[in-house]
């Protein structure tokens, strides 16, 4: 990019500015964004997951109740056979519809680990294709 226009040249010549440095023309400085420790970590944080669900098994939940929704490792653990093969899609597809659609308070599959009676609808919050490498992700948490 050349340093400046010619009109630009004319005007600053005109307040006794010529040069290129210093004259505050470069492009702003970037935001710069914290370094992530770990994009999906840092995915679910800002999809507001974690305000329900916790990245380590074994948390309670708010005022010593159990955690509103279950954990990753549980998700993990809950689901390691069809996350496995051929039916690895499938959950996949059917656990990211829960999470955009949110889930039947009358049908849960939770019933009595957890506080919370639902998870809401969080198509607002993420979109199908983020939620989908969430979920593959959330797969592959340790579990025992
Ligand atoms: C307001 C609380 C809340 C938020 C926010 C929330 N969830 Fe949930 N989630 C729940 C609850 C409660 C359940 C258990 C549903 C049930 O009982 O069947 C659940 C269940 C799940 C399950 C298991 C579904 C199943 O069929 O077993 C996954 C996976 C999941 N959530 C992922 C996510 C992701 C990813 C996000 C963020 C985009 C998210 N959740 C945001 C409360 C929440």
């Amino acid at each position: 990019m050349p340093c400046a226009k010619r009109s630009w040249a004319v005007v600053l010549s005109a307040l006794g500015l010529t040069g290129c440095s210093g004259l505050g023309l470069a492009p702003s400085p970037q935001p710069v964004e914290p370094a992530p420790t770990d994009d999906m970590a840092l995915l679910a944080s800002r999809s507001g997951c974690l305000a329900c669900h916790a990245l380590a098994a074994g948390k309670p939940g708010p005022n010593a109740l159990p955690p509103i929704g279950p954990s990753w490792p549980e998700v993990a653990l809950r689901y390691r056979e069809e996350a496995v093969g051929e039916r690895r899609q499938e959950l996949i597809d059917r656990l990211t519809r829960a999470v955009q659609d949110g889930t039947n308070p009358y049908a849960s599959r939770w019933n009595g680990q957890i506080s919370g009676l639902a998870m809401p609808p969080n198509a607002v919050a993420i979109s199908p294709k983020d939620t989908r490498r969430l979920i593959d992700w959330i797969l592959r948490s340790p579990h025992p």
